[in-house]
């Protein structure tokens, strides 16, 4: 008989040395909320009212997708896509999981950048995958694309794979990056798909309506009738969570080849989109003016703080997405713990490569960011002037 273990089962050995992905999410309502690059202001009214005329005996079905897809379709434009381009998904994170699922297996490789989204080394991990991560280059934090595309071809010769070497199983690009807003231009990303078939090309597009460089216009422009006939191997990731405000309503898509989508889609459960989730996703995609409008107001906000920025000579560093990088003159963690006393939450960036010493900042509105540029220069202020 087997013994029982006092903590039960042992898990599968890439789990046992895992550790559950936490981020710091309690408390954070009430707050002025600058720390996951969410929409600071909440969705457009006709997602609320949607949400409200939900008959309560509907919370006892089980959720319906039709026709969701279609409206996704329609929202990106259209042309060369269908709704078999399109996975619905719990959010972005549950796409990225699903997909480490569908195609990593032990040993494989994830080829990325570093530093990036925390989410996805430990879905490599999870799935028993070796990680190679290429830090971004110089003060400006300029994307290594000579490094990946020399990650992506056999180091023992040009042409067919010789040996034992493989390809990386799965290259993620998130563009623009998070944390540090590197820019990749999508003809790029296209050359790099091309150059790695037996690949699987994913592209984290989750800031890209901010100051970003989709991969999706250059494909559709291509006038093909399916955008992603040349490309089988790429994967483009999307949410509302950050542009449209739905981050607690859970709704994100990968855009691909059918084939591609399927297979990733043969790894989730029949109803992991809850219904509210599904509405809010009708009604926040037939209201772009809503979104176009909170994205205006980002992109003001930002050019605002970048001059004061500049003016005041605080060391900062913003590129793409809804976010920039600031080194405060002590150390970060300190300035981060202030401004939550003032009622501020930021991200502090305290041991990740290249980074170390700076606060991620989100930008929302032009109001709230001159509250946290008061608050902020206070804080360093009064450093200043009690220091002997
Ligand atoms: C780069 C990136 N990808 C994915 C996600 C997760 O997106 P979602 O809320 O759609 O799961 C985040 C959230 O912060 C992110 O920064």
């Amino acid at each position: 008989m087997t013994p029982c273990l006092p903590d039960g089962p042992q898990a599968r050995p890439e789990v046992e040395s895992l550790h559950a992905y936490s981020a710091p999410l309690e408390g954070r309502r009430g707050l002025l909320r600058l720390d996951f690059n969410e929409n600071t202001v909440g969705p457009s009214p006709k997602v609320v009212e949607a949400i409200r005329a939900i008959p309560a005996d509907h919370y006892a079905i089980y959720p319906e997708y039709d026709g969701l897809r279609e409206v996704v379709v329609a929202s990106l434009g259209g042309m060369g896509l269908n709704p078999a381009h399109i996975g619905l998904f719990n959010g972005v994170d549950a796409a990225l999981h699903a997909l480490f699922h569908a195609y990593g297996a032990p040993g494989d490789r994830l080829l990325t950048t570093s530093p990036t989204f925390g989410y996805y080394s430990p879905c490599a991990r999870m799935q028993g995958m070796a990680i190679e991560a290429i830090p971004y280059r110089g003060g400006d934090f300029a994307f290594p694309l000579e490094q990946i595309r020399a990650a992506l071809n056999d180091p023992g010769g040009a042409g067919e794979p010789s040996g034992n070497w493989q390809p990386p199983r799965i290259l993620l690009l998130c563009n623009p990056n998070n944390p540090t807003g590197t820019r990749l231009a999508p003809e790029r990303i296209l050359e790099l798909a091309a150059a790695a078939p037996r690949t699987l090309v994913v592209v984290d597009e989750l800031y890209e309506a901010f100051t970003g460089d989709s991969v999706l216009p250059p494909l559709l422009n291509l006038g093909a009738a399916d955008a992603f006939s040349a490309h089988p191997n790429l994967l483009v990731l999307r949410s509302l969570a950050k542009t449209a405000g739905l981050a607690g309503l859970r709704i994100g898509f990968a855009i691909g080849a059918p084939a591609l989508v399927d297979r990733i889609s043969r790894v989730t459960g029949p109803y992991d989109i809850n219904s509210f989730a599904v509405v809010a996703a009708r009604a926040a995609l037939a209201d772009q003016a809503y979104v176009d409008g909170y994205v205006a107001e980002v992109l003001s906000a930002r050019s605002w703080l970048l001059e004061r920025l500049r003016a005041a000579g605080v060391r900062h560093h913003a590129a793409g997405g809804n976010y920039l990088l600031i080194w405060p003159s002590r150390p970060e963690a300190a300035v981060e713990a202030e401004l939550r006393q003032a009622g501020i939450l930021v991200r502090s960036m305290e041991g990740k490569p290249l980074i170390d010493g700076s606060l991620r900042v989100s930008l929302g509105t032009r109001e709230q960011m001159a509250r946290f540029w008061e608050a902020y220069q206070a804080i360093e202020t009064s450093r200043i002037s009690a220091s002997p």
